[in-house]
């Protein structure tokens, strides 16, 4: 198994075990629905997504004979994924001040692009192994 793969597939689970606690949070008392946008992106962006960020690296070039275009936009996709997520997270929980929700609003937008610039890497790689026909048809 590639790095990258395990790695998406750890970082998945240990989201998964982390979200569910601020969901019980959440369930045990109405202060804690603060926590909703980290609940909610944690279980989407982390949880879900990694791990078929993860399993998608692993099968879908298998499923289609071919190995995957480029490694090290799978491996820099990983930390865009983390970093942006966990920055995301951080700036939209931490309270603001009138003065500082100008600095955490751009530094949090700073994180989403990351986020986003991971998301396009994996439709970038996914498509560029799996569109192009293979030179050699068997
Ligand atoms: C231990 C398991 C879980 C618990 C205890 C839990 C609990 C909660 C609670 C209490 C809320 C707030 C509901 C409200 O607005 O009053 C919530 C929201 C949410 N949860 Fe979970 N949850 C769990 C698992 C999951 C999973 C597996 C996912 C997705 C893969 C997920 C996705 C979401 C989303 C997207 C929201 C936001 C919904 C909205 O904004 O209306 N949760 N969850």
């Amino acid at each position: 198994m590639d790095s990258y793969v395990k790695n998406f597939i750890i970082a998945s689970v240990v989201y998964l075990g982390l979200s569910s606690l601020i969901g019980i949070m959440m369930m045990a008392s109405p202060t804690h629905l603060t926590f909703k946008f980290v609940h909610s992106h944690l279980m989407l962006l982390g949880w879900v997504t990694m791990m078929i960020y993860g399993v998608g690296y692993h099968v879908l070039p298998r499923f289609a004979g071919r190995v995957i275009k480029s490694r090290k936009a799978a491996e820099a996709q990983f930390w865009l994924a983390n970093i942006g997520l966990i920055g995301m997270v951080i700036c939209y929980s931490i309270p603001m001040s009138s003065t500082q929700e100008g600095i955490l609003r751009m530094l949090g937008a700073v994180f989403g692009v990351m986020e986003a610039v991971s998301i396009m890497l994996f439709v970038y790689n996914m498509l560029a192994t799996l569109v192009p026909k293979p030179e050699h048809p068997a």
